[in-house]
C-alpha cells in the first residue's frame, strides 16, 4: 500500500511563529526534507510542521490551539504527519505528544539536521522525539543553499543561543549556549544566496554581536561587504554589552552596512535592569547610542521593552518613558511581562495586571508618536529602496529603505532586486510613498 506515488513529491506545510531565526530555520528544514515540496495550505499537506515560539505565555498557548484545529485533518487523512519544532518543542518535549496525541514528531532547534532520519521513522509508522543539544554542529550537516531563485532579502543565522540569562527569558533554555558558525561557512552561504538573487542579508543571532566564529562580527560584515552582488547587510539582535568599538566603526566604514540598529534595553530603571540581570545601566545604554550616533548620525534606532516586570513601580516605569524620550526610536517593540516557568523572575512579586496594561498603553502611545514623527520627517528626503515585490496598484513597486521603512514607489520602472534612488512624497501610518529619481 505504501509504495504508491513514490515519484510524486509529498506536500509540506510549515507554519512559523516567533522570531526571524524561526523564519530562517523553517527554510532550512524545508530544504532538508527531500521528496517534499512546500504548500501554503494545511488541508492538502502530507506533513504539517509548526515552528513554535515560547517567549511569552500567549505564544506557547497558540501552539496547542492550532494543534487542536489540525487534529480533524488527521482524522480525515490518517497518513498525515504532524510535527512540532522550535522553542515550545524544546521546552515541552514529550509533554506535547501527551497533550495532543495527533502529534507524530517533536524536534528542538539544535536537532534540525536529524529531521530526515526522523521523517523516515514516521514513514515506518513510529513517532519521533529529539530535544538533544548534540555535540555535532547542525549547520555542518544541513544542505547548502541550493535550489530555486529567491526573494531579494534573506536571513542568515551566524550565531545561535544565549549565555546572558536575563531573569525573564526562556531563550537560554530553549536555544542553548551561544554557538558561532565559522566565518568561512557564513561567507559561502551568503555567496550561494547571492547566486540565487539575494541582494540583502540580515545576519541573525540571539546575541548576534557576541559572534566570535574566528572573526568578530565587524570583521565578518566587512568580509561580506566584498561579495559582488550583495548590496546590503543588516544584523539582529544585539546586546548593549557586546557592542564593541570596531562594530561601531563598521557603521562608518562599511557602506553596505545599513544605518539601522535593533538594540533592546528592556527598561530605563537601573533598579529593574539589575533585577532583570541585564548587566548594563540606562546611562551606559544612552552613552552607547551617543557613541554610535557620533559615527553614524542618521542611524535608525530600534528597541524592545518589557513593562510590568516584577516589582516595577510607577517611578521605574517613568524612567523607561524618560529613556524612550531621550533615544527617539524609529521602531520599538513593547511587551507586557509574561511569567515563564523555570525563569528566576517567575517566583517574584508580580505587578497588578491592570496596572501593567495601563503602563503598556502609555509606552505604546509614546513610541507611536515618535515613529510617526520620524516617518513624517522622511518626506522630501532622498532614500534608496531595495525593490522586493510589485505593489497593489498598477506600476507600483514595494521595497525597503536603508532605514527599513516600507516604501511604495509609484510609476516605477524598477525590477525586483534593484536598489533604486527615490524621493519620498508622502508618509502613511506604516509606510512611505515615493517616486523614482
Ligand atoms: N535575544 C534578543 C531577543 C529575545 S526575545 C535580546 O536579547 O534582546 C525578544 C524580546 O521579547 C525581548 O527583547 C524582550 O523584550 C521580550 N521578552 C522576552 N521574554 C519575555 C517575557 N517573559 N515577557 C515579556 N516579554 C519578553
Ligand atoms: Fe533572552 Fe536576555 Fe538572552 Fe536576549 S540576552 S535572549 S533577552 S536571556
Ligand atoms: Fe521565540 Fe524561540 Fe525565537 S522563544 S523569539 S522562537 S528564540
Amino acid at each position: 500500500m505504501s509504495d504508491t506515488k513514490t515519484d510524486t513529491p509529498k506536500k509540506l506545510f510549515i507554519k512559523t511563529y516567533g522570531c526571524q531565526m524561526n523564519v530562517y530555520d523553517s527554510e532550512r528544514m524545508a530544504e532538508s526534507l527531500e521528496g517534499y515540496v512546500q504548500t501554503d495550505t494545511a488541508e492538502d499537506a502530507d506533513m504539517i510542521l509548526l515552528n513554535t515560539c515560547h517567549i511569552r505565555e500567549k505564544a506557547a498557548e497558540k501552539v496547542y490551539s492550532e494543534l487542536g484545529r489540525l487534529k480533524p485533518l488527521k482524522d480525515l487523512k490518517p497518513d498525515l504527519k504532524i510535527g512540532v519544532a522550535g522553542c515550545v518543542a524544546q521546552a515541552e518535549g514529550a509533554e506535547i505528544m501527551r497533550r495532543q496525541p495527533a502529534v507524530d514528531l517533536v524536534v528542538g532547534p539544535q536537532s534540525y539536521h536529524r529531521l530526515p532520519q526522523m521523517e523516515a521513522r514516521l514513514r515506518e509508522g513510529k513517532t519521533a522525539l529529539d530535544t538533544d543539544f548534540p555535540e555535532e554542529d547542525k549547520f555542518a550537516h544541513l544542505k547548502g543553499r541550493t535550489g530555486a531563485r529567491r526573494a531579494p532579502a534573506a536571513f542568515l543565522t551566524v550565531q545561535e543561543g544565549c549565555d546572558k540569562f536575563c531573569a525573564f527569558c526562556v531563550v537560554p533554555y530553549t536555544r542553548g549556549a551561544e554557538v558561532s558558525r565559522p566565518a568561512e561557512r557564513v561567507l559561502r552561504e551568503a555567496q550561494e544566496l547571492v547566486e540565487r538573487g539575494v541582494r540583502e542579508v540580515t545576519l541573525l543571532g540571539q546575541n548576534v554581536n557576541a559572534y566570535h566564529g574566528d572573526m568578530t562580527l565587524a570583521q565578518l560584515i566587512r568580509a561580506l561587504g566584498k561579495i559582488d552582488g550583495l548590496e546590503r547587510i543588516r544584523y539582529t539582535t544585539s546586546h548593549p554589552n557586546d557592542m564593541d568599538d570596531d562594530l561601531i566603526a563598521a557603521h562608518a566604514d562599511t557602506p553596505k552596512l545599513m544605518p539601522y540598529l535593533h538594540l533592546p534595553v528592556q527598561s530605563g530603571s537601573d533598579r529593574i535592569l539589575k533585577r532583570m540581570n541585564r548587566s548594563h545601566t540606562a546611562e551606559s545604554y544612552l552613552r552607547l547610542i551617543e557613541r554610535i550616533r557620533e559615527v553614524r548620525p542618521d542611524i535608525m534606532m530600534s528597541g524592545d521593552f518589557i513593562v510590568g516586570f516584577p516589582e516595577e513601580t510607577e517611578a521605574d516605569f517613568q524612567a523607561t518613558m524618560d529613556l524612550v524620550e531621550q533615544v527617539n526610536y524609529g521602531y520599538a517593540y513593547s511587551f507586557k511581562y509574561s511569567t515563564r516557568p523555570g525563569t528566576p523572575a517567575a517566583s517574584r512579586a508580580q505587578v497588578d495586571p491592570a496596572e501593567a496594561d495601563e503602563r503598556l498603553q502609555r509606552l505604546q502611545a509614546l513610541i507611536t508618536r515618535q515613529q510617526r514623527a520620524i516617518q513624517e520627517s522622511m518626506v522630501g528626503r532622498d532614500l534608496s529602496v531595495l525593490v522586493e515585490k510589485a505593489g497593489r496598484n498598477a506600476g507600483q513597486m514595494l521595497g525597503k529603505s536603508e532605514y527599513l521603512h516600507s516604501v511604495h514607489i509609484d510609476n516605477s520602472t524598477a525590477q525586483i532586486g534593484d536598489v533604486v534612488p527615490v524621493r519620498i512624497t508622502r508618509a502613511m501610518t506604516n509606510s512611505l510613498t515615493a517616486r523614482e529619481l
